[in-house]
């Protein structure tokens, strides 16, 4: 309480970090690798971590992504990438190690053996209500990914409606807190500020998530996903020195993505850890909301469209939930533009029933028309160093 009242300075926050990692097993790689990593404080149809793994690895990096499920509304890339059948996220430390020198990446849950302060620490957080701290959530994060090995690591913090900070200042002073605690112990750490006020991409839900992080791996999917992705791996390809430049980094991934290497080395991936790309992957059925009134797209509560996914049962409402990986939706207007009445505005992916009616009253309250156009405002708004 102290801590969340006080505040902490970043060499007593990186102290901290530095014995939570202390509390558990970390992966140890041989030298001469590139070990890197990307953590996103969480948004709605955020997958860069299933298009960006394949891609870092095909630089000859390596990439021991320990990822997590849904927290609040944000969806979990382990849930997303359960939508493959067969696709294994609870691999030991050994197969970690086995798949990420084999393959180049991996992405899997944490093993009990990972920082297990984090998880006494987190539980006394929650029931005291100090959760919201920006050192402790700065030991929590960058313990768990510390304990990686890394050489280098970006970090994606979010902004705006969908994301865990909601102003841009907030989630400002968590990058510069998670930054200077990743130098201070040794990994080369960069940040991107991004906007959350809308969802990343078209699609959320697991299953269609999975399908639109493959459209991109095909060179095509939408720009916002494409170029947060890419710029996510640009941070980490000059960290690394893979690159020089910035531009060299996105070129050689465009290059990776246009002759289907990305593609090929996510499917080895996939069936390293079990899964079939395939198996035809279940999605729900069409349900249309439409624009009540003509307009621009004025404001999205994208956090109440994380919660209409959940209510489609793509999420959990409680820990023992299980999750319908064939539901989501898809969004068809963007911040901005203008709609006509009646105009479709998403396409939700509901099983039959009263939750899809639920979701679409959740989407029509959550999706603000108006006749003024909003500002527009960059994906990528900040780059800490
Ligand atoms: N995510 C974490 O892993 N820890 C926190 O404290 C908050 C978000």
């Amino acid at each position: 309480m102290a801590v969340y009242l006080r505040g902490m300075t970043d060499e007593e926050t990186a102290v901290l970090t530095e014995a939570m990692l202390a509390s558990g097993a970390t992966l140890a790689w041989p030298q001469g690798l590139q070990v890197v990593d990307k953590h996103s404080t969480g948004g709605i149809g955020d997958k860069t971590s299933l298009i960006l793994a394949p891609l870092l690895a095909c630089c000859d990096l390596t990439v021991p992504m320990i990822s997590g499920r849904g927290l609040g509304a944000t969806g979990g890339t382990l849930d997303k990438l359960e939508a493959i059948p067969g696709f294994r996220t609870n691999l030991s430390l050994d197969e970690i190690r086995a798949v990420a020198s084999s393959v180049g990446c991996v992405i899997t849950g944490a093993t009990a053996d990972l920082v297990p302060a984090d998880r006494k620490l987190y539980a006394l957080r929650d029931v005291t209500a100090t959760v919201a701290s920006i050192p402790l959530i700065t030991a929590s994060i960058m313990s768990k990914k510390l304990a990686e090995g890394l050489d280098a690591l970006v970090l994606d913090v979010k902004f705006g409606s969908g994301a865990f900070m909601k102003t841009v200042d907030d989630a400002r002073r968590l990058a510069q807190s998670m930054v200077a605690v990743g130098k201070r112990m040794g990994v080369k750490t960069t940040a991107l500020l991004t906007d959350m006020n809308q969802p990343l991409g078209r699609m959320a839900g697991n299953g269609v998530e999975v399908d639109e992080s493959i459209e991109v791996l095909q060179g095509a999917g939408p720009a916002d996903l494409v170029e947060l992705t890419l710029e996510l791996g640009a941070e980490l390809l000059t960290a690394a020195g893979t690159f020089a430049t910035r531009e060299a980094a996105l070129a050689e991934q465009r290059a990776l993505v246009a002759d289907g290497r990305a593609l090929a080395k996510f499917r080895e991936m996939v069936e390293a850890q079990g899964g079939d790309l395939d198996v035809p992957r279940a999605r729900a059925g069409e349900v249309l909301v439409s624009a009540a009134h003509a307009g621009y797209i004025a404001a999205i509560d994208t956090e109440a469209l994380g919660w209409a996914v959940i209510e489609l049962g793509g999420g959990r409402k409680v820990l023992s939930d299980k999750i319908d990986p064939a539901v989501g939706f898809e969004i068809l207007a963007r911040l901005g533009q203008k709609v006509d009445a009646g105009e479709p505005i998403l396409r939700l992916f509901a099983q039959p029933g009263s939750a899809a009616h639920t979701a679409a009253a959740v989407v029509r309250k959550a999706i603000k028309i108006s006749d003024a156009s909003p500002q527009a405002h960059p994906l990528i708004l900040e780059r800490i160093v």
